[in-house]
């Protein structure tokens, strides 16, 4: 059953309190109340300009947006820092150096920079105890150097990579309110230097071999570690998405195959130049270093001396996350987006069954699947709320027409170059797919299509779930499967939420869907969580420049929609210049912990210390009602 139906536009608009003509009046006092209080834009001016809404799911009112170097939460709710970048994760660690004269081996034993997805882990029994796994995608190079440049010697570079990856920690409550375990035994970093096994189908292959590991199954390092997974045996997901940019070559004559120009590979990308400290990302010297990344990467949380596991099975792209899931005969299901413009949706449906009994023997679980690629119909067509159907097509090596007469010599050349073979069967490209998640619910499955200002060009027409041409907006993607078993190959879909401005623009391609007014307006959805009361929670990584196509949007953003009704509600704005990415909770789902990810990226953030020339930082939040109640309800 579709959940949105057409029929329902009106109805929707109603019960978002507003109907579209009223949301134009709503936003024009918005936008004078953000004019009036310039950047003090009080709590209480908030409060007093926003409408309830219906959902009896949503249990707090849309906050306008808001443009402060703050985060800004509906009455009743605070938030607190859990940790910052640089924070030292051991006893007698070194300290955060504000300066930036920290040397590489200090970040090494503090919390990553630019944290992104994360998940909590509890310890069995223990209600106030847990681990968290937090992704650290990239650095600052202005925040994380004195000279505020790219790196400029191979120490700078190692520095970087010490930024990024993963961070273990231990979190504890005292008094309702959950804080860092400085000097945990499983407080850890797994960074860009860090010792890592390949397993699955393409470890050992002779692509993956590299000079300094001549066996092709222990590379270096995770890095652009975007955002994540979690296992039902208790394991933590890693997703590297923008690996390419890391590598380059020292021959500016360099020529580069059909795969390296399809994952993106250029001669100097314009952020990252490590290639020219360290030939391990110069590909003129090591091409097949570039193999060894782009994974997903698996690990226990709860066992600090683990080596973490790269998972070749589930294909080499641009990754987002990982949604697990079940299928109805106990085989483990992966959903997956690669994050690029034109890029696809895979899921992976692993060959053995789940042990739910013994968590140890789900250990090589996924190792050993098959890895499927998803292509959409053209759908109905409807503006406001298109839906079609969609099928999954199998990405195994001599079917649907990969083989040698394609270019694949084997399941590991399969797997290394995915986004290749899933061109072979004529996948579907999609708007960037970012984070995808299923329904605790229903097990319907969202995924977030973030932009696309290439759709409508050639190879990428519009129409099915792409809908808009030149897609400044995004748009939220839904399927449901064919006898609501995640085993099918069928299945149907719609979009939940076309995202768009009816500040600026008239009519459903840039205003929107009718779930979409000036109240709850936002660009560039990306991170996705349900909590266990199923409201569906939105966090963007968009233009925040408040103008143009954005004028009204303020700050990026987290929402809560209600996945029954439509309705979406405004719930947090973060500081400026952030991305909001990243989402837990606590198993009583009293806190919400959500990551700010880059204050200031351009300046004009001191973000959360607010110290007189301080410097922003990437923090994890954690986000309370100040009655001790479920958040959101
Ligand atoms: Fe790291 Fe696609 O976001
Ligand atoms: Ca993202
Ligand atoms: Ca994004």
């Amino acid at each position: 059953m579709s959940l949105l139906e057409e029929n329902q536009s009106t109805d929707l608009e109603n019960m978002v309190g507003l109907s579209r003509r009223g949301f134009i009046s709503a936003g024009a006092l918005c936008g004078a109340a953000m004019f009036l209080g310039g950047n003090l834009l009080s709590r209480s001016v908030l409060a007093d300009s926003v409408s309830a809404g219906a959902s009896k799911l949503l249990g707090f009112a849309s906050i306008p947006a808001a443009t402060i170097d703050a985060i800004t939460l509906p009455p009743g709710y605070k938030s607190s820092v859990l940790i910052s970048w640089g924070q030292p994760l051991h006893k007698d660690g070194p300290a955060f150096d504000p300066k930036g004269n920290g040397t590489a081996a200090q970040q090494e034993l503090q919390f990553g920079d630019n944290n992104d997805g994360m998940s909590l882990f509890e310890f069995p029994g223990e209600k106030d105890r847990a681990l968290m796994a937090i992704n650290n995608e990239y650095t600052n190079y202005r925040y994380l150097y004195p000279h505020g440049g790219m790196p400029q010697s191979a120490d700078d570079v190692h520095k970087a990579l010490a930024c990024e990856g993963v961070s273990v920690i231990e979190i504890q409550r005292q008094n309702g309110q959950w804080s860092f375990v400085q000097g945990s035994r499983y407080n850890r970093r797994i960074h860009g230097n860090a010792p890592i096994q390949l397993s699955g189908p393409a470890a050992g292959h002779a692509l993956m071999k590299t000079s300094a590991d001549p066996d092709g199954k222990t590379v270096l390092g995770t890095f652009q570690n975007c955002a994540n997974g979690m296992t039902p045996w208790g394991t933590y997901l890693t997703c590297e998405e923008n690996f390419t940019d890391c590598f380059g070559s020292n021959n500016a004559e360099q020529k580069f195959d059909a795969a390296q120009k399809r994952y993106g590979v250029v001669v100097a990308s314009k952020e990252i130049n490590w290639h020219q400290h360290d030939e391990r990302f110069d590909l003129a010297k090591n091409p097949n270093e570039l193999n060894r990344h782009g994974w997903i990467v698996e690990i226990d949380p709860f066992d600090p001396q683990s080596t973490p596991v790269k998972r070749t099975a589930l294909g080499r792209f641009k990754h987002e996350n990982a949604a697990l899931t079940e299928t109805a005969d106990g085989h483990v299901v992966v959903y997956m987006g690669d994050d690029e413009r034109g890029e696809f949706i895979y899921k992976f449906v692993s060959r053995d069954k789940i042990n739910h009994k013994n968590s140890k023997a789900n250990r090589d679980l996924l190792d050993h699947g098959t890895l499927y690629v998803a292509r959409f119909d053209a759908g109905d067509g409807n503006a406001d709320h298109p839906k079609g159907h969609g099928e999954w097509i199998e990405l195994t090596h001599g079917k649907n027409g990969i083989d040698a007469s394609s270019g694949f010599a084997d399941q590991a050349e399969v797997l290394i170059h995915a986004r290749l073979a899933a061109s072979v069967v004529k996948a579907t490209r999609m708007d960037r797919p970012e984070w995808i998640v299923v329904s605790p619910q229903d097990g319907q499955v969202y995924c977030t299509l973030t932009n696309n200002v290439k759709r409508g060009e050639e190879g990428q027409p519009i129409g099915g779930p792409n809908p808009r041409e030149k897609n400044v907006y995004g748009q939220i993607l839904r399927w449901r499967t064919d006898r609501d078993d995640h085993a099918s190959k069928t299945f149907a879909w719609d979009l939940f939420v076309v995202a768009g401005n009816p500040g600026v623009h008239a009519g459903t391609p840039k205003a929107g869907s009718s779930n979409v007014n000036t109240q709850n307006m936002f660009n560039s959805p990306d991170g996705l969580s349900f909590d266990k009361g199923g409201r569906l929670w939105i966090q963007t990584d968009g233009d925040s420049s408040n103008t143009g196509d954005y004028a009204g949007m303020g700050n990026n953003q987290m929402l809560c929609a209600d996945p029954v009704t439509g309705e979406i509600r405004r719930f947090m704005v973060g500081p400026v210049g952030c991305e909001v990415t990243g989402i837990a909770f606590s198993p009583d789902q009293k806190t919400v912990f959500v990551g700010i990810q880059h204050p200031g990226e351009n300046g004009g953030s001191t973000f959360p210390e607010h110290l007189p020339n301080g410097k922003p930082r990437s923090s994890v939040m954690a986000i309370m009602r100040e009655d001790g109640g479920v958040v959101g309800a």
